[in-house]
């Protein structure tokens, strides 16, 4: 099968996206040592380095946040029902017996229903509450002067940091071997790194792609 490339993943796409990886791992290691799970850099290294990871993945995410307000890209994320049923049947059942991916991916339309849906729930929901549980855990001290110590248990906050610390790991997991699902099992990471996709060459979004005057 002769395969053709797309440009899908701009550049400071793919930086934040390996950035944020590199900084979440680092938060997983470090908070489960600031848990109590192991000892690797030491309870009160752990704590410091967490910290200072934690507020520095804040400053990526408000740069991530500025660039898809700007770069209208978080419509990529807009949930759709159209072929979600096709696409779930897919994994399920057909990459085991050969077939054909439901979805082209398009540099407009990025992810299939299913991602959309996945990513749509970590960017706008999981992510941002580790963020906040984060920093209200941060700010423990401050709270009395805040007038939130009424409002707020510690407990719950930590509880619901390390739950989503847990969930992120289950996250990490299936996605990545959702990532080694395409022609090769290299070939969605090696897109992120260079930008460009294979897709056949014989799809029609590729020979549209082809023949696209470059001013449309
Ligand atoms: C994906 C990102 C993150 C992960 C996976 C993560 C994970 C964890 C885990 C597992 C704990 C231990 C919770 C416990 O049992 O009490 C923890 C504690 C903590 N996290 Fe995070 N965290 C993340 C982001 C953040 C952010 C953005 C901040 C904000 C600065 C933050 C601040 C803290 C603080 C202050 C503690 C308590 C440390 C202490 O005991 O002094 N975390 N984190
Ligand atoms: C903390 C860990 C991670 C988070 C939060 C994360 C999050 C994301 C998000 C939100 C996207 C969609 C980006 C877009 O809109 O274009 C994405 C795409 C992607 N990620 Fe990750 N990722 C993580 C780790 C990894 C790892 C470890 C790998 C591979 C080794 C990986 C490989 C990819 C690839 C190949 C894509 C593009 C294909 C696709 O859209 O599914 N990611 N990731």
């Amino acid at each position: 099968m002769k395969m053709v490339k797309i440009y899908l993943f701009t550049r400071f796409e793919r930086i934040w996206h390996w950035v944020q990886m590199l900084l979440i791992f680092m938060l997983i290691i470090t908070g489960f040592e600031v848990h109590g799970f192991y000892t690797l850099f030491g309870f009160e290294s752990a704590v410091k380095l967490h910290n200072f990871l934690g507020i520095t993945w804040c400053i990526l995410v408000v740069f991530i946040i500025f660039w898809m307000l700007i770069t209208a890209e978080w419509k990529q994320y807009i949930p759709t029902t159209q072929k979600l049923f096709e696409v779930a049947k897919y994994y399920l059942f057909g990459i085991f017996q050969g077939k054909e991916h439901p979805i082209h991916q398009t540099r407009e339309s990025k992810h299939n229903p299913l991602q959309r849906l996945i990513y749509l729930g970590l960017i706008s929901s999981v992510l941002p509450v580790q963020i906040v549980t984060g920093l209200l855990y941060w700010t423990y001290n401050d709270w009395q002067g805040w007038g939130l110590t009424g409002f707020l248990d510690l407990q719950i906050v930590a509880t619901i940091h390390f739950i989503i610390a847990v969930y992120l790991i289950h996250f990490i997991i299936i996605h990545v071997y959702m990532t080694t699902t395409g022609h090769t099992p290299t070939a969605h990471i090696k897109a992120m790194f260079s930008g460009y996709e294979e897709i056949p060459e014989d799809t029609p979004v590729a020979v549209w792609a082809i023949k696209k005057p470059k001013n449309v």
